[in-house]
């Protein structure tokens, strides 16, 4: 493995925290959009077209690993965490766009704008030529893998911490970014 041991500590450490973090059925709140009997629990609303109406249908991942907005949620959140990248980057840029787009994975573009997608969300910081800002990967890195490292009441998801997305793949997010002109 790449970064040997470091690796695997992470490796442990994330699955740890799932394992910590997950909750039975029973943990969750009362106003949790969950269905126990669903696969992967979680339900998405889904715009019933021309009818004002949404359908609840199962969202592509289970999200009751994670605490919730609701104030009946006790779960604590992980702490923010710093992180050291361990160059070289090994980044796959093309992977990196498709995490980056992907619903269940990134999905950075519900907040950011990046080349190709019109419906961006503009909460986030526009990422178009991010090229141009020389950032060093490290500092790319950090910000996807926990943003509270730069601001601690940041919205955007501690990508790493959280175990949403490995170590590989927040790689290839910094390589595609890092190639925006
Ligand atoms: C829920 C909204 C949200 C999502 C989803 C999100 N971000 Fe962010 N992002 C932000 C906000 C807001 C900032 C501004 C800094 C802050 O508040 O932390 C930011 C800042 C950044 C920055 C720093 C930009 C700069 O020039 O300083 C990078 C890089 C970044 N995000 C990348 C990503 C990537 C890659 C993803 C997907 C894996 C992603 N973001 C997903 C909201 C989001």
């Amino acid at each position: 493995m790449r970064t040997g041991n470091k690796f695997f500590g992470l490796t442990t450490f994330i699955v740890g925290s799932l394992l910590a973090m997950a909750a039975s059925g029973s943990d969750l709140p009362a106003d949790f959009a969950a269905n126990p009997a669903a696969v992967n629990m979680t339900q998405q609303p889904k715009v019933v077209v021309n009818s004002g109406l949404l359908e609840w249908q199962p969202f592509s991942r289970d999200l009751t690993l994670w605490p919730s907005l609701s104030y009946d949620d006790k779960r604590p959140t992980p702490k923010p965490r710093l992180v050291k990248l361990e160059e070289p980057l090994n980044g796959d840029p093309a992977r990196g766009r498709e995490l980056a787009m992907a619903r269940d994975k990134g999905y950075c573009i519900v907040c950011h704008e990046l080349p190709g997608e019109v419906w961006a969300g503009t909460v986030g910081a526009l990422l178009l030529k991010f090229k141009q800002h020389n950032y060093p990967n490290e500092l790319v890195f950090q910000q996807i893998f926990d943003s509270r490292a730069f601001n601690p009441i940041s919205v955007m998801p501690p990508y790493g911490t959280f175990g949403i997305l490995n170590e590989q793949e927040i790689r290839d997010l910094v390589a595609y970014l890092q190639s925006l002109e």
